[in-house]
């Protein structure tokens, strides 16, 4: 049981990567708060907007009072944003943004400080091979992920003398239900989309939400003690066959 005893809050947690976490984090006995903005997704325990400053707050009292702690915190939540600079309206951009990033800050800024407390805990936050790879048509998306890696490091200098842990995690594509949506979306044969997907990798198989959830798991534990600030990437050889 790699997180035995562990409290861990998992945002996104209704679809994709984040589900596929929240569960294998409770298989490897860890208790799992599902934060989703969605409250009809299977398995949500907490409704949560995760760019609303004071719905942050609340998530981490009412994690706090029932369980006493928070050893890990899953900044997974996350929305697309499709197109190019001109494409790009500026309603999307603050959209994109709004989640990902400002996300990302508001729950952290939330439950950072029973981390500081306990003098231990591991933030772990969704970024993505694109904020080091360009991928075309994904301005704002590719600039909130980057963003997230950036503020991954930087919140990772300040906590780490806190006992506090912030890595990343660097996935290429991998099959959820939104990539599923935008494949049928874009290609009037979506095999045709996952034929182009392979064949920008180094593997012929295709990403999982589990091997996603995996490398999470990792972070998540201290078995990644000695990872700090760090963006692990996993995306099939995407960025190393460039
Ligand atoms: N799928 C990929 O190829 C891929 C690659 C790299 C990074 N990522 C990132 O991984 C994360 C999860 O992606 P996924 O593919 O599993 O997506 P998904 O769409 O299947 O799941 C995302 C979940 O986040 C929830 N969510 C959206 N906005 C929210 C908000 N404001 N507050 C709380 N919850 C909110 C959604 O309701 C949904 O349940 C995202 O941050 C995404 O950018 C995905």
């Amino acid at each position: 049981m790699r997180l035995d005893g562990k409290v861990c809050i998992v945002t996104g947690a209704g679809s994709g990567i984040g589900r596929a976490s929240a569960l294998l984090f409770a298989e490897e006995g860890a208790t799992v708060a599902a934060a989703d903005i969605d409250g009809s997704a299977e398995g949500v325990t907490h409704v949560v907007d995760v760019a609303d400053e004071e719905q942050t707050r609340a998530l981490a009292a009412a994690v706090l009072d029932e369980y006493g702690r928070i050893d890990v915190l899953f900044n997974n939540a996350g929305i697309a944003g499709v197109g190019d600079l001109e494409e790009t309206s500026l309603e999307l951009w603050e959209r994109v943004m709004r989640v990902n990033v400002r996300g990302v800050f508001l729950m952290s800024r939330a439950v950072a400080p029973a981390m500081i407390r306990q003098r231990s805990g591991s933030i772990v936050n969704m970024s993505s091979a694109i904020a080091e790879t360009g991928l075309a048509r994904r301005v704002s998306y590719a600039a909130s992920k980057g963003a997230v890696l950036a503020l991954t490091k930087s919140m990772q200098v300040d906590l780490a003398p806190l006992g506090v842990r912030v890595n990343a995690l660097m996935p290429g594509t991998i099959m959820t239900p939104f990539v599923e949506g935008y494949l049928r979306d874009s290609y009037a044969d979506p095999e045709e989309g996952r034929r182009s997907i392979r064949s920008r990798q180094l593997t012929g198989e295709l990403g999982t939400p589990e091997d996603v959830a995996h490398a999470a798991l990792f972070l998540a534990s201290d078995e990644s003690r000695f990872a700090f600030g760090s963006g692990l990437v996993i995306d099939g050889g995407l960025t190393a066959g460039r």
